[in-house]
């Protein structure tokens, strides 16, 4: 069958999503599928050969015509980070053209892309527990002192529809919170602020197959930095890793069920990763975010967690695929 490997993006996770293209590439089962790699920017569309060369893509039908024979796809395998491949756009597109793709439905993907909204849907799972936050929208007069009025110290304010914790800052003091405003708004036309929690960091992977919901083993991040930042993400060494993460067996049982819960809440499809804190001491699981097209760079914790179950990366990709055709 043919795949479209599509990457690239309009956003600056562009860079993360051609490396995490370059990783499945490598890992895709050659004897199943003819892969083509594409690559979305705002201002071309392409097919990249392996000789190098770029073929523009019919957008009429998501076709290429390398060798001056048009070559239509059976599926895409959806590995672009941020718009227009995490935000529904392209989903509604490859929908409108009936192509089917590894990742969620465009009402998914866009509500998904947006954290405000999804802890608005999701809030009411059982023992799943949502930061205090406010949604904030760009040129509100008020937006400063609202935040400092309605919220704790310390703050994490990140663009509402942002990835890769670009444009984010962690705010320790009042004086810190209008740069913060600032430099989230730069990426984006909504911020969250969300109240600090005081706990360890995990993340979750959770895929379909064959009808059932599995959920991968948990990866604890324990980072050097203030916070899980863009270098702490993809600089090997700079963050420690670990898979399975500490989680008594209570734990990992609540969080296995609350993962689940999330993935069928949001009608999740494909492989997605859930971001979430243990508070210290009480041990409640607050929901940081869900990313539904998750790293798949050489440091990325998707496929440790796929490891860590004793499964190949190889077949964990062919499960993807074969999951868009069902
Ligand atoms: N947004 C990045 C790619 C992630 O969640 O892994
Ligand atoms: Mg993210």
């Amino acid at each position: 069958k043919r795949i479209a490997l599509v990457t690239g993006g309009f956003t600056g996770e562009s860079v993360v999503s051609l490396k995490s293209a370059a990783v499945v590439e490598r890992h895709l089962d050659q004897d199943k599928y003819e892969v083509f790699k594409i690559i979305i920017e705002k201002t071309k569309w392409f097919h990249l050969a392996p000789d190098g060369q770029e073929h523009p893509v019919d957008l009429n039908d998501f076709s290429v015509s390398p060798q001056g024979q048009k070559i239509t796809f059976d599926g895409v395998f959806n590995i672009l980070h941020g718009s227009p491949g995490e935000d529904g756009k392209l989903a509604g597109y490859f929908d409108m053209l009936g192509i089917p793709y590894t990742t969620c439905d465009a009402m998914t993907s866009a509500i998904t892309m947006n954290k405000g909204y999804t802890k608005a849907i999701i809030q009411d799972i059982d023992h799943l527990h949502v930061a205090k936050s406010i949604q904030l929208f760009k040129n509100s007069p008020e937006n400063h002192d609202r935040v400092l009025e309605e919220l704790s110290l310390p703050y994490f304010v990140k663009p509402n529809n942002g990835g890769s914790s670009i444009g984010m800052s962690k705010v320790k003091s009042a004086e810190e919170l209008a740069e913060a405003l600032d430099k989230a708004f730069a990426e984006d036309s909504q911020v969250l602020v969300e109240e600090f929690v005081s706990g360890r960091e995990f993340s979750i992977g959770i895929y379909s197959c064959q009808g059932n919901i599995i959920v991968l083993p948990a990866t604890e991040i324990v980072s050097s930095k203030e916070f899980f930042d863009f270098e702490a993400k993809y600089t090997a060494g700079v963050t420690e890793e670990i898979t399975p993460g500490r989680m008594n067996e209570e734990e990992i049982a609540r969080v296995n069920q609350i993962a689940a819960k999330v993935y069928q809440k949001l009608n999740c499809k494909g492989a997605v990763r859930m971001d979430y804190f243990l508070e210290h001491e009480s041990s409640k699981v607050f929901f940081i975010e869900i990313n539904t097209v998750p790293g798949q760079t050489e440091t990325s914790l998707i496929s440790q967690q796929v490891r860590a179950i004793g499964k190949e990366i190889k077949e964990f990709y062919t499960e993807i695929i074969e999951e868009m055709w069902t």
